[in-house]
Formats: structure tokens, C-alpha cells, sequence
């Protein structure tokens, strides 16, 4: 609910357990008065102390009102070069050169619904959202910034975006403009980020936030496996199930950057949005920029609070789901069955091994096409290698489906290599400043998606593969960052736009993907979870979450990405042991057990499984198929904290809360292991349940009492409750 004191000029932003509140003041700067658990309101600018700082000047019209500063008032989107000189949100250079940016309030508008963004991914919804647009003028440049915001009120979700426009007569760049800029009046406040490399992506870190400026950021073209556009402040004491906690996630999936400081006067800033390195887009009269959307969820009640209501608001108003309502299939695999070396006799002796199994489709995976038998060569030329598969995908399809199952394709649209038919034809379509040699990534080159020319060249080749041959899932793959960024369709002076093209490229033709085969469903992918953020996931349900397929590794990095996203989005498979990114042997329980608290699918010859393992195969996709909705839109609890505990369990409870299913595979083996007791949580206190279909606990009971955990025998076993309220 928004609720507007006209007279005084205060917006407040409640949701059901938060209140964020703005305030026009008598300069018409937006000051930031609260944002925290939900209070009755009123005017809360109350709080805003005032006082002479030195070194913090005072804006011109106050006269030598001293204790006025912008330095020291909390604002709203922060202003540069004109006396606060914590991180600006904005900045932008006339033809004068000048570098400032003076925001006054302008007006508001306010309405029902929930606003989109042109190109970008957003946030969407009907009449359960409000949207508030607030006008902000620098009268000098004749520049306008408009803030909205979104409020789902049932998830305490607030959404932020930015447009600027230039409304003057001259040519304005912008350099900076932010998504987010939110300014805490508290002092003690931990910052945590996600970060991690390939294989070994989004492990939380916490730390104090110290004087100064800490930030993470992306400069790879994409959100990155080394930091995710993704972060937390919290209370010193906030930990899963207590304390005032604040998510910042953004909707975007290149350059990014997260910078929180700590102020002299001991309160802490955080501006989220683009990052700014090689960051300007030329506005000519009347032309306007939108930033991505940002969005931020505040819990008083720990970070398993908040991380539900991130799920929830991602499942049910950002990410569009093809099976909306359906299940999802069972997939597998065949890229750590086969890696290049396969042919389609090969790949249906898999599929046939896989048959019986519960698996309902067979996706293959890099190698089918030009004359891609290793990395080093072939992308860009998406047409069937026929000697690997004769009579191309029209022959081999059918002989998949025959089996029961339905086919998905690898793709890997962005790149080419330099021994490819199109790199030959086009080599001005790759990224790279002329008379320059590109580095190479995995040995290739990026395509230009900030032109239009070449994204209609890759979508046709794509129609192409897409129209022929009853393809239903297709992976969409990335993998190397970007590098020599310049693009020949732009003039020098605009080549600081091409970072943010690119990804505007991207998103172009994952929505015309939409527009044309509404019932594709896209799984994206940068090399395991080089890009996995709130952006992609508007276009694509599920993101492959690693490429480190080791059940151990994986509870680290699912529990990390489980802060943010929810498990329907995350790409989860079993793979072989021991595993081929780390060497670790684990069983297939383990591995099901951890690969199905994701999308769920095998990666692997199941052909070459024992008859013991196919049995347990047969037992986990069961199982899988029949408790799909707790799994996958059941609220989730972690249970235990896999860096630092001796286990690591979590927990999904139906929204009802009549079933519940927790899982736990316990650390390295121990002789006289201590007794230990899980406790679960989320359960309902009134209810009565079975576990594994057997006994009657009160759930008041498992919740405080707990449930023992199994004597460890051998190294990370796993074990399933199913819990149903009698
Ligand atoms: C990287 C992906 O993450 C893998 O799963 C696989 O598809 C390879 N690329 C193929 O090149």
C-alpha cells in the first residue's frame, strides 16, 4: 500500500512486514526517512538530524544555513559534484562539460499495476502491485530523472528502476546511472556478497562494513560466476531465522556493480546498478535512457524470511514459465556422457539406456553441428554435422521420441569461433577494435549482439533448426566473458554503449524466442552459472547452476545461490562417480538426493549403471515426479550452513504446511561421531506428522525437539524425510 501526505510531501511504501518512506523537503531534495519492519508511518522525517560537518558544503540557496548538507542527509537517489560526495547514483556531462548532477523533486504519479521497462526484464503483475513514479529535475542541464517504484505488497517486495531523459537542447552523455541508491541510518551493518569462479560459484561472504567503500562488480559482459548481482546488508546479529535483514538483487545480466559505504558519519550507503567502466550512452534532445530494474526485499526476520519471499516473488511475477501449472521434465544429458565424441548411434544407445527410467527428455549437448569435433572450432555455423549425424536432426529426433522421450538442443548463439564458415564471411561481426587481435576465450570470439544484422542473421539459423524438428527444450550456452569491446556499427564517441547493447541484444532475441515458441522452454547457461541472475531468468526458468556437477560442491554453491533464487530455477544433474570435476566418489543417493533440490536430471551413460543403480534411478525420478510441487514451490528452509557445519540439511514445506521434505547428507565420516539433532522449521506447531509414512510427531515437536541425525558411516550419505500431517 502507498499512502501519500500530499501536504507534507511523504511517500510511504508499505508492504505486510515493511515500510520504506521518502520525503520532498522545503529544497525539494529527496530525502530517504526509513526503510525497515513494517510501522504505522507518519512523518518520519523526524528522524533526519541535522548538523555542521566540516568539508561537507551547503547547497547555494540555503545561504549559510551550515548544518544543511547533502553530504549528511540520507538521499534518495544521490545526486555528484555538487556537495555529496559519498557514490553518486548519477552523472552525466552536458556539451559544456560539466560533470553535475542536481536532483530536485518534481511531481509524482501514482497508480495501480505494475510498470515495464522497453527491452528490459522486469518484475510484472496485474492489480496486486502499485506503481509510484516520482520526477526529479536538474533544472541547469534540463535533465529529468524519473524513479519508479514497484511495491508487491503480499511479498515485501520493492522494485526500483530509473529513466533519464534529456529534455534540454544539447547532447548530454551519461556515465553513471544507477538502479538503486539507498542511504541506512544504522551503524552496524554486515554486508554479504555471492562470489566464487567457474565451478565454484555464489559462496557467501560476510563482513563488517568498514569506512570507506566495498563493493563487487562484473566488467565480464555478464553478471558473472565471480560476484552476483545479488547482495545483502544486514544487522550484526541477523542470522537464518532472526534480525533485520535487506536483499538488493538486480534484474540484469551484464557489467554490474554493488558498492556499499560506510560513511563519516558512521551510516552505510548502497548504490546497485550498471557498472560504470566503459559506460556512456550519448542522449541527443529528447532521447532517454532506462536503467534495469532493481529489487529489494527487507525481513525482520533473518535471511530465510527474505529468500522466501525473493522465491515466491521470482516464481510467481518475474520468471515466465513455459510449464506454468505442468511439470517440468526429467531430463538427461549427454555432454558429460560423451563430451564431442559422439554420433547418433551412439546417442540413442544413451537414450535407450536411459529408457525405463523415469527420464522424459534427451537433450544433446555441444558437437551436433559444422565441424565442431573439439572447442576450437565451429560456432556460428548452426547447421547439422551429417557425418556425425546422418540425415540430420530429422532423422535422429524421431528415433529419440521413439523412445519416449522428447528432444532439446545445446546452443551456443553469442560466440564464433575463427574456424567457422560465418567468422570467414563476417569477421567484423566479432567483438574487437581493428588493426587490434582479440583475446580468445575457450578460443573464441563474441558476437556482435548490440547489431541488429547479426542477431537476425543468428535468430534465422535458429528458426531454421527450431522449425524443422520437434525440439521442445533448447540449452542456451556462453562461454567465455567479453573482451575487446567495440563494435564496428558504432561511431568512437558511442562505443561506451556497447557493453549495455549487448546484453539489450541478448534480451532481444530471447523474447522474440518467446513471441515465436511460447512452449520452448530455454534453459540458459554461461558455462555453469557464469550468468545467473534475476535477468536471464525472465526469459529462461532454469539456468544450469554449475558447471561442477560434485554433489559435495554443489551444497555449497545451491545453498549460496538459494539466498536469491529459487530451486525451479536452478539446473541440477547427477553425474558419474567418481565425479569428473573433482574426482570425489559419492553415492547415487547423494547425488539424486542434492540434484533433485534443482531442476532434476541426469548427466551421465545410465546404459552403463549397474541394475542396483537403476533401480534407485527408477526410485528417485518417482519420487521426484510425485512430490514435484513441494520440491520445487515449497517454502524453503536451510537447515545447517554447509561451510561451516558438520552436515548440511534443508528443508521444503508446502505452503498449507502439511508436507514438508527434508534432506541431509552428513560431512566426512567420523569414528564415535558426536549424537546430534536436527531441528526442522516452517512446520505447523498444531499438527501431528508421519515421517517417511511412519509414527506421529507433533510438528511443535520437530521443530524444538528436533529429529536425530543418522550415525555417519562412510562420507557424505543422505538421507530423505517426508513428513504428511495426519
Ligand atoms: C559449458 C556448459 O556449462 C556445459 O554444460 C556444456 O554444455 C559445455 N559448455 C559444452 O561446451
Amino acid at each position: 500500500m502507498i499512502v501519500l501526505d500530499k501536504e507534507n510531501r511523504v511517500f510511504t511504501l508499505h508492504t505486510q512486514n515493511t515500510t520504506y518512506q521518502m520525503k520532498a523537503d522545503r529544497h525539494n531534495i529527496l530525502l530517504h526517512t526509513y526503510y525497515g519492519p513494517r510501522i504505522s508511518g507518519g512523518d518520519l522525517s523526524y528522524l533526519i538530524q541535522y548538523a555542521d560537518r566540516g568539508f561537507s558544503p551547503n547547497p547555494n540557496e540555503v545561504g549559510d544555513e551550515r548544518d544543511y548538507s547533502l553530504d549528511t542527509l540520507p538521499q534518495e537517489y544521490s545526486s555528484c559534484g555538487v556537495g555529496d560526495f559519498r557514490i553518486p547514483s548519477i552523472e552525466f556531462e552536458p556539451e559544456d562539460g560539466s560533470r553535475l548532477a542536481d536532483l530536485r523533486y518534481a511531481d509524482y504519479t501514482l497508480y495501480r499495476g505494475k510498470y515495464a521497462l522497453e527491452g528490459l526484464p522486469a518484475f510484472w503483475g496485474g492489480e496486486e502491485w502499485e506503481t509510484l513514479v516520482i520526477r526529479m529535475k536538474d533544472t541547469a542541464a534540463k535533465m529529468s530523472v524519473e524513479l519508479y517504484y514497484g511495491v508487491l505488497e503480499e511479498r515485501d517486495l520493492i522494485t526500483r528502476a530509473v529513466r533519464v531523459i534529456n529534455q534540454g537542447t544539447e547532447t548530454v552523455r551519461l556515465q553513471r546511472c544507477a538502479s538503486l541508491c539507498l542511504d541506512f541510518q544504522r551503524d552496524d551493518l554486515d554486508f554479504i556478497t555471492f562470489d566464487g569462479c567457474h565451478t565454484m560459484e555464489r559462496c557467501p561472504s560476510r563482513a563488517p562494513l568498514r569506512p570507506g567503500i566495498q563493493s563487487v562488480n562484473s566488467l565480464r559482459g555478464t553478471s558473472s560466476h565471480h560476484h552476483n548481482p545479488f547482495v545483502i546488508l544486514c544487522e550484526r546479529s541477523a542470522n537464518e531465522d532472526f534480525g533485520l535483514c535487506y536483499g538488493a538483487m538486480l534484474v540484469y545480466s551484464g557489467n554490474f556493480q554493488a558498492a556499499a559505504e560506510r560513511t563519516q558519519l558512521e551510516n552505510n550507503r548502497l548504490v546497485l546498478g550498471i557498472d560504470p567502466y566503459n559506460f556512456c550512452f550519448t542522449l541527443a534532445p529528447g532521447e532517454a535512457f532506462t536503467a534495469p530494474e532493481a529489487a529489494l526485499v527487507c525481513s525482520p526476520g533473518g535471511f530465510g524470511q527474505m529468500s522466501r519471499q525473493f522465491h515466491r516473488a521470482l516464481r510467481e511475477h518475474l520468471i515466465r514459465d513455459p510449464y506454468e501449472g505442468r511439470r517440468r521434465p526429467v531430463l538427461m544429458n549427454n555432454w558429460e556422457a560423451t563430451y564431442f565424441d559422439f554420433t547418433a548411434d551412439k546417442l540413442v544407445d544413451i537414450a535407450r539406456g536411459a529408457q525405463g527410467l523415469g527420464i522424459e527428455l534427451f537433450v544433446m549437448d555441444d558437437g551436433w553441428f559444422g565441424s565442431r569435433d573439439t572447442d576450437l572450432s565451429g560456432l556460428g555455423d548452426w547447421s547439422v554435422n551429417l557425418s556425425k549425424l546422418p540425415g540430420g536432426l530429422e532423422a535422429l529426433v524421431p528415433r529419440i521420441q521413439a523412445l519416449g522421450m522428447g528432444f532439446g538442443l545445446w546452443i551456443e548463439p553469442e560466440m564464433v569461433s575463427e574456424n567457422s564458415q560465418l567468422y570467414r564471411e563476417h569477421p567484423d561481426w566479432a567483438l574487437g577494435v581493428p588493426g587490434r587481435p582479440q583475446a580468445r576465450g575457450r578460443s573464441q570470439l563474441v558476437l556482435d549482439f548490440s547489431r541488429r544484422e547479426v542477431r537476425d542473421y543468428i535468430y534465422e539459423a535458429m528458426r531454421k533448426i527450431l522449425d524443422g524438428a520437434g525440439i521442445t527444450y533448447i540449452k542456451w550456452d556462453m562461454n567465455r566473458s567479453l573482451s575487446d569491446v567495440w563494435s564496428a556499427a558504432l561511431p568512437a564517441n558511442r562505443q561506451g554503449e556497447v557493453y549495455h547493447r549487448y546484453v539489450l541484444g541478448v534480451y532481444d532475441i530471447l523474447e522474440r524466442l518467446r513471441r515465436d515458441y511460447p512452449e520452448l522452454l530455454i534453459e540458459s547457461c554461461s558455462g555453469g552459472g557464469g550468468r545467473f541472475d534475476a535477468g536471464m531468468l525472465y526469459y529462461t526458468p532454469q539456468i544450469w547452476c554449475s558447471d561442477n556437477t560434485d554433489a559435495v560442491d554443489r551444497l555449497r554453491i545451491q545453498y549460496g545461490t538459494s539466498f536469491c533464487y529459487p530451486v525451479s530455477a536452478m539446473g541440477a544433474h547427477v553425474s558419474v562417480s567418481p565425479n569428473e570435476q573433482n574426482g570425489r566418489v559419492t553415492s547415487m543417493e547423494t547425488r539424486g538426493t542434492v540434484a533433485m533440490s534443482g531442476t532434476f536430471g541426469y548427466e551421465m551413460d545410465l546404459g552403463r549403471c549397474t541394475r542396483e543403480e537403476r533401480e534407485i534411478i527408477k526410485r528417485q525420478t518417482a519420487f521426484f515426479k510425485e512430490h514435484y510441487d513441494l520440491i520445487q514451490k515449497g517454502d524453503y528452509y536451510r537447515l545447517s550452513d554447509p561451510f561451516t557445519a558438520p552436515f548440511t540439511a534443508w528443508e521444503q514445506v508446502s505452503p498449507d504446511r502439511r508436507e514438508a521434505l527434508v534432506s541431509l547428507v552428513t560431512g566426512p565420516t567420523q569414528a564415535a561421531a558426536p549424537f546430534r539433532r536436527l531441528r526442522l522449521k516452517g512446520l505447523d506447531p498444531n499438527r501431528t506428522y508421519q515421517v517417511n509414512g511412519e509414527g506421529a510427531y507433533p510438528g511443535d515437536v520437530l521443530m524444538e525437539a528436533g529429529w536425530p541425525l543418522p550415525m555417519p558411516w562412510g562420507d557424505h550419505q543422505s538421507t530423505q524425510l517426508y513428513l504428511s500431517a495426519l
